[in-house]
């Protein structure tokens, strides 16, 4: 989008952590949405993309009074799933992003796909901010909606303010015996040095929400802008390939640079060979609506990354999800690509 001064790409956000933490409610908080309660057995089953433009973060943030400028067009966060079978998913999904949210139930702790996610974190050196989330679980938890998680916990009576900081040392410890230093955030003086920063959040109430999203804002704007130029390298996964009513055949996917285009050449994997064909439509969910729900669409003639989209294409019946989707330049030679694509 043109208001965009610095030409950077929207970083990625990846929600990550054990079964029910959360994860889709506090998306669902942020966005205004009702995904999680429309889920099969409240569990989440596939990658999910929203896109946050910029001035809504802002928005969300107002309440610390802080400069929640983004120096980028907005925020493109994935929801996983926490699930033990869908390894291969969070695997998927913490390969695409720039940055990670971890969410830890605060009543649970760390628990073995909380684990799992670290693990993943740590091998691709990414850093994540931890979600403690369920804070209005602790008994006698007075409600503050959208309150900073500072303002509410001055609400809170003894008992619960002890139990709180109880829950939190224990967590604290569970981290340290992974290998990893935590902090409440707004004490941490060591972020990007080796201590991860831990805000407490409810995904029901709100509380934490705003803090939460004011430091994913002010960690990429310290930390990214090299990383998040606009290159020549295509970065492009195929998450899903789903037949929509009236479109047939689309694939969704998560667009990490550069510009996509309609009529695009491009060329996928698939079952029977490589797929080549061109892009039909280019269509986005609105802003601040989940791709995986079945919705309305905007429809663009370019898109720039980071986005989650759904193509339309002939073709695409056979296209595997997972692998990455080729775009065939000017330059390019077709049969190249045609086996860089088979080869995923
Ligand atoms: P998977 O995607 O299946 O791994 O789960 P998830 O981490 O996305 O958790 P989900 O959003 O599905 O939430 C699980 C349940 O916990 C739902 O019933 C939510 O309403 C509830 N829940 C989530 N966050 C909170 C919270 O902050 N407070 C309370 N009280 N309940 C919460
Ligand atoms: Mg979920
Ligand atoms: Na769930």
């Amino acid at each position: 989008s043109g208001q965009c001064e610095y030409n950077l790409r929207s970083p990625i956000c990846c929600i990550m952590g054990h079964v029910d933490t959360g994860k889709t409610k506090l998306l669902d908080c942020i966005r205004g949405t009702n995904v999680q309660e429309g889920e099969a057995g409240g569990i989440t089953q596939q990658i999910g993309a929203t896109y946050f433009p910029a001035e809504n973060i802002r928005e969300r943030t107002k309440e610390l009074k802080a400069d929640a400028n983004l120096k980028v067009p907005g925020l493109l966060v994935i929801d996983t799933p926490g699930h033990e079978s869908f390894t291969n998913l969070r695997s998927r999904g913490s390969g695409l992003c720039d940055i990670a949210i971890l969410v830890v139930d605060i009543m649970h702790g760390l628990e073995r796909q909380t684990i799992e996610s670290l693990n993943l974190l740590k091998m691709r050196n990414t850093n994540f901010i931890i979600a403690l989330n369920r804070v209005d679980r602790l008994y006698g938890w007075k409600v503050c909606h959208n309150a900073s998680i500072v303002k509410a916990m001055k609400q809170q009576s003894k008992d619960v303010q002890f139990e709180f900081r109880t829950r939190l040392t224990q967590v604290i410890t569970e981290f340290k015996e992974q290998g990893i230093n935590t902090e409440l955030y707004y004490k941490n003086k060591d972020m990007g040095k080796g201590t991860f920063s831990i805000v407490p959040t409810s995904a029901i109430s709100a509380e934490g929400i705003p803090d939460l999203l004011l430091l994913l804002v002010q960690w990429t704007a310290k930390t990214m802008s090299e990383r998040l130029t606009y290159n020549n390298i295509v970065q492009c996964t195929i998450l899903e390939v789903k037949v929509v009513e009236g479109l047939g055949t689309t694939i969704d996917v998560i667009l990490v640079n550069v510009v996509l285009h309609e009529g695009d050449q491009i060329v996928v994997c698939g079952m029977q060979g490589p797929i080549v064909t061109s892009i039909r439509a280019l269509l986005t969910p609105f802003p601040m609506k989940e791709l995986r729900v079945k919705g309305s669409y905007e429809h663009h003639k370019e898109i720039k990354a980071s986005q989650g989209i759904k193509i339309n294409a002939q073709g695409l019946e056979h296209a595997i999800a997972g692998t990455s989707l080729y775009i065939v330049g000017p330059d390019d030679d077709v049969e190249d690509i045609k086996e860089a694509a088979m080869e995923d």
